[in-house]
């Protein structure tokens, strides 16, 4: 078992091109680390594979978005979500992920994997201000009070979830539309 530590607020950064890598069974319980995980969450990787995926659970993040993450990974869905996470040291560090689902050639599901990176600054100020907002209704009206505010904060905006992180993540939309608009 793995001690929890308590949250620190202190930021831990790292550069954009260090990925991180790791994969878990069916119920998350982590399989493989790469070394950039160890090295920015400060746990050896003995300690890491065998132990559940939330063990970098960090307290500020509402428990919708994982419930979302496993909602798709239990259908066989790739999902992306921004995550809050806790090292070891207590410090956090925010990333942008892409869940993966690895099948057999029965189509039955046999592990996810995560592929992270460094959530830009811009990222970070959205979601961190999103999170806030959906962890103060969660406790005081559970998941579904939070999952059903992030149902109407991705209404008023006219997108769904996956389209919101696409247009935070790779403001795309937007550079497109500046500069169609300047040339086109
Ligand atoms: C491949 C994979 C990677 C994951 N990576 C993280 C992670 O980096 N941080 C995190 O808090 N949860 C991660 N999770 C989700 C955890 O399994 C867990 O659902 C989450 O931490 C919430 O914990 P709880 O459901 O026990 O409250 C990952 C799950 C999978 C399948």
């Amino acid at each position: 078992m793995i001690y929890r530590p308590l949250a620190i607020d202190q930021e831990i950064k790292f550069n954009k091109k260090k990925f991180i890598v790791s994969k878990t069974d069916t119920k998350g319980k982590i399989l493989f680390v790469n070394k950039n995980l160890c090295d920015i969450s400060g746990y050896e990787e003995e300690a890491l594979v065998g132990s559940p995926h939330n063990v970098l659970r960090h307290p500020d993040m509402p428990q919708s978005i994982f419930f979302l993450v496993w909602n798709s990974l239990l259908r066989g869905e790739h999902v992306s979500a921004v995550l809050k996470n806790l090292a070891r040291s207590g410090e956090y560090y925010w990333v942008i992920v892409d869940f993966d689902v690895k099948k057999d050639q029965e189509g039955n599901i046999k592990s996810f994997s995560s592929f992270q990176s460094s959530a830009p600054k811009q990222v970070i100020e959205t979601m961190e201000e999103l999170y806030e907002t959906m962890l103060k209704i969660e406790k005081k009206h559970g998941m579904e009070g939070s999952l059903s505010y992030l149902e109407s904060f991705l209404e008023e905006r006219g997108v769904n979830y996956d389209n919101f992180l696409d247009e935070i993540i790779k403001p795309k939309g937007f550079m497109n539309k500046f500069f169609g608009g300047m040339w086109g």
